[in-house]
Formats: structure tokens, sequence, C-alpha cells
């Protein structure tokens, strides 16, 4: 029998309550790890550890708010205590904001993205890379976008926030690569989660139909991507088939970097 790749390990999974990271947290359960879940969310986080459950994991529940220190800390003070350590870390919970211009965004609406996108990043890297660096293993991987490198038009504080967690995932890995903890990023193109499905709240069910067309037509491979293939790229970047990957970041955009 194979043994599954990671038996034995402790996968943490932020915004782990609805699409990417519910998805993640589940492909992590399937493949033998225990997953800590944090979301603001408590009937989403109820649902993935549910679902995780139901795919004979085993998880643990904390509801945290990415941004807010010491709810990070105790958050991460828990994981710890439940199995021991953390072996992989997804930093993965994300906002977008409403579809405006760069000269028409609230100051409250560019400060709130960079605040979970950016800061609630920070401050959860930070507690992996004090749990890891002393045990001299560990993988990190953090959500950026196709847009960490690329304009998107109305999504400028967004764009801002993502190019963000690419700087911040190259300096940690060049700053840590002789630890023994690698830290990369995943960049998704658009993917069918609540987060696409939010920005489309106003419009009727046909121009909703539309609008998710337009974003399957950007990309080569004329479609959208499904969660469960975001995690297919987070599982790689945190297994042993990419023990020599750091400070890299793995598009799963349909080819859509590639324009
Ligand atoms: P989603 O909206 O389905 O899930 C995001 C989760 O993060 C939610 O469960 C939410 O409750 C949680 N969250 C939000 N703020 C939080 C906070 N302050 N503390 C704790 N949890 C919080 O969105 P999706 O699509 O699964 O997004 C996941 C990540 O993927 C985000 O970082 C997003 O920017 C990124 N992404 C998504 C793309 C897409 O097309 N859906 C494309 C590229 C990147």
């Amino acid at each position: 029998m194979t043994v599954p790749r990671f038996a034995d390990k402790v996968a943490l999974v932020t915004g782990a309550g609805s699409g990417i990271g519910r998805a993640t947290a589940i492909a992590f359960a399937k493949e033998g790890a225990s997953v800590v879940l944090i979301d603001l969310a408590r009937d989403g986080l109820d649902e993935t550890r549910s679902l995780v459950e139901q795919a004979n994991g085993s998880a643990l529940a904390l509801s945290a708010d990415v941004t807010d220190e010491d709810a990070v800390q105790a958050a991460f003070a828990q994981a710890v205590a439940w199995k021991g350590a953390i072996h992989c870390a997804f930093n993965n919970a994300g906002i977008t904001h409403a579809t405006v211009d760069t000269a028409d965004i609230p100051k409250s609406e560019f400060e709130r993205v960079l605040k979970v996108n950016v800061l609630g990043v920070w401050l959860c890297m930070r507690e992996e890379l004090r749990h890891m660096i002393p045990r001299a293993s560990g993988v990190i991987v953090n959500t950026g976008s196709v847009m960490s490198t690329h304009s998107c038009v109305t999504q400028g504080g967004y764009v801002a926030s993502k190019a963000a967690v690419f700087g911040m995932t190259k300096n940690a890995a060049v700053e840590y690569g002789a630890t023994g903890v690698r830290i990369n990023a995943v960049a998704p193109g658009g993917i069918r989660t609540a987060m696409m499905s939010g920005i489309f709240e106003n419009l009727t069910e046909e121009q909703r139909d539309q609008s998710v067309q337009q974003i399957a037509d950007i990309h080569p491979m004329k479609r959208t991507g499904r969660p469960e293939e975001i995690a297919d790229g987070v599982l790689f970047l945190c297994s042993d088939q990419a023990t020599f990957i750091t400070g890299a970041m793995l598009a799963v955009d349909g080819g859509w970097s590639a324009l």
C-alpha cells in the first residue's frame, strides 16, 4: 500500500470556510494530513470540518480574524497544541473590493483589502516562521493571484495587495532559504468561488452569465478554474516533489499569465 503524501503531517489553511481554502483543506485530508481550519465565518468552518470528516480526515476548526494579531497568536497556539506541530501552512484568506477604477476607490475599501490580503498573510506567516525555523523544516504557501503580476481594470486595491503578497513571499524565501523552511505562492486565474459570485452580486442572472463567460474567455484555455485545481498546485508546492522550490509563484491560471 502506498503511504499518503501527507501522512502524519499537520496542514493549516486560512480562509478554509469557502472556495479555494475549503478545497485545499479537503485535498490535504484526502492525502493523509490532519488539518487546522481558520476562518472568520463560523458556518463555513463547520461545513468544511464536516466535509473533511466525510473524507476520513481529522480537523481542528478555529474561528479567527487573520488581521487581529491577538486572535492569530491565540489560534496558532491552539493549532500547535493540537498535534504538536504545523508542517504545512496555506495563507489563503483574502477579499476583493467593489469594481471601481483607482481614482474612485474609497480609502476605507483600499485599507480593508490591504489589511486582510497583506497584513493578514504577514501576521500568519510570522507565526509560522517562528514555529518552523527552530524545527528547521516546514512549508508555507501564500495565495497570490494572476493579479500579483498583471493589471486588472477596476481592481487597483486588490492588484496592489496581491503584488505585495508576491513580494513578501520572495523576501521571506530569501531571508530563510538556508533554514529548511520553504516559502512559495500560488497564483490562481479566475476561479468559480463565492469571491467571484460576489463581484457580480448586483447583476441579473443573464448579465452574470455574460460576465463569467467574459472572464473565461480571457484565459487561453477559455474557461474558469475549479478550486480543486488550485488545491492540486498548493499540495504540490507543499510536497516532497517540490523540495528545491522556494520563492516561486506557481501560476494555476489556464494560461492567463502567459498573455
Ligand atoms: P472565498 O470568498 O470563497 O473564500 C475566502 C475565505 O476567506 C472566506 O471563507 C472568508 O470568510 C475568509 N476570510 C475573509 N476575510 C477573512 C479574515 N479577515 N480572517 C479570516 N478569514 C477571512 O474566496 P476564494 O475565491 O476561495 O479566495 C481565496 C483566495 O484566493 C483569496 O486570497 C483570493 O484573493 C484568492 N484568489 C481568488 C481568485 C478567484 O478567482 N476566486 C483568483 C485569484 C486569487
